[in-house]
């Protein structure tokens, strides 16, 4: 099957992200959300994003204008009905997502594609709340989602070689690479990801060094882009403990266990970058 069409629904971090390179590589995109103001704030956030590729010389201007003209924005879920193929990006959160996508499958064509950007949760579960498992799968971007070279694709145990074959081809028109995942909790990057974040939590917590330390040693020491505690705090801490959740929940090892000073930050309210303040504080 062709895709012209693709929808995203939530317009957080990522789904704005998968909304812009949807738009950039030439699709009609539709993005959706609950909220009007997130909305607005994921538009602001692409045209900086778009601006900044701009400035790069990346892409030209006209391109930056083609693209947002691509790009459709609504609270309505019935906006999703013409859609080839939506990636629901909503909060790394079970209930909720079955529940969005039980409705999304309700409104879309017999034959468009369900993908979803879980970064950790079962396909064949999410898949099997919809009545078409067959065209559900797992399509899992990185973050930040225009710079990010990956998209992993898991196939659930129902997903067929045409869904499989028509989402490879997407990610790989929007300029990724695809690797394949099993489906199993976390599959490749927050399989090994996250447990490495987790245990600079750990570092800290148990007084190994201050956060700035270990950041400054994982960055220098092992030439990462960022440091652990700022990556963390970059992905946002609550989907960093859901995914983690998930891990020793799914994979039933106590070595997967999240860190308390991880719950306690997410208790607390200090969720990383996207409110000013994490394991550091953006708010200057
Ligand atoms: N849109 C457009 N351009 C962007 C951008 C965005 N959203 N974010 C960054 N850039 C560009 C900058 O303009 C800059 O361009 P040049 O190289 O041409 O100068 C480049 O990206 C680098 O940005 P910065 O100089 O601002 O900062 P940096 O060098 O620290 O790079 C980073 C930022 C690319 C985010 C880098 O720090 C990095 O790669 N960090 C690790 C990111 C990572 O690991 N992501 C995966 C998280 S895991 C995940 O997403 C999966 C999950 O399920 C949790």
């Amino acid at each position: 099957m062709s895709i012209q069409r693709v929808g995203v629904l939530g317009a957080g971090q990522m789904g704005a992200g998968i909304a812009q390179v949807a738009a950039m590589s030439g699709y009609d995109v539709v993005m959706t959300d609950i909220s009007e103001a997130q909305l607005e704030r994921a538009k602001a956030g692409m045209e900086k994003s778009l601006s900044k590729l701009v400035a790069k010389e990346r892409i030209s201007a006209a391109d930056k204008d083609a693209a947002l003209s691509r790009l459709t924005l609504s609270t309505e879920m019935s906006s999703h009905a013409e859609a080839d193929i939506v990636v629901e990006a909503v909060t790394e959160h079970e209930p909720l997502k079955m529940e969005l996508l039980q409705q999304l499958d309700e409104v879309l064509g017999p034959d468009a594609i369900l993908a979803s950007n879980t970064s950790s949760i079962s396909i064949t579960r999410l898949a099997a709340v919809t009545q078409r498992a067959e065209r559900f799968i797992g399509m899992h971007f990185m973050n930040p989602v225009p710079i990010m070279k990956l998209v992993e694709v898991i196939r659930g145990l129902e997903t067929s070689d045409a869904t499989f074959e028509a989402t490879r081809e997407l990610a790989e028109a929007m300029g990724k690479t695809v690797v394949v995942a099993q489906d199993f909790p976390g599959f490749i990057v927050n399989r090994v990801l996250i447990p490495m974040l987790n245990e600079a939590v750990y570092a800290l917590y148990e007084g190994v060094a201050s956060a700035e330390d270990i950041d400054a040693a994982m960055k220098l020491g092992t030439n990462q882009p960022m440091g652990p505690l700022t990556l963390a705090d970059f992905i946002g801490l609550d989907t960093v403990l859901a995914i983690a959740q998930v891990l020793h929940e799914g994979l039933g090892d106590s070595k997967y266990r999240p860190c308390p000073l991880l719950r306690q930050y997410v208790d607390a309210g200090r969720l990383g970058r996207k409110v000013g303040r994490g394991f550091f504080d953006y708010r200057t």
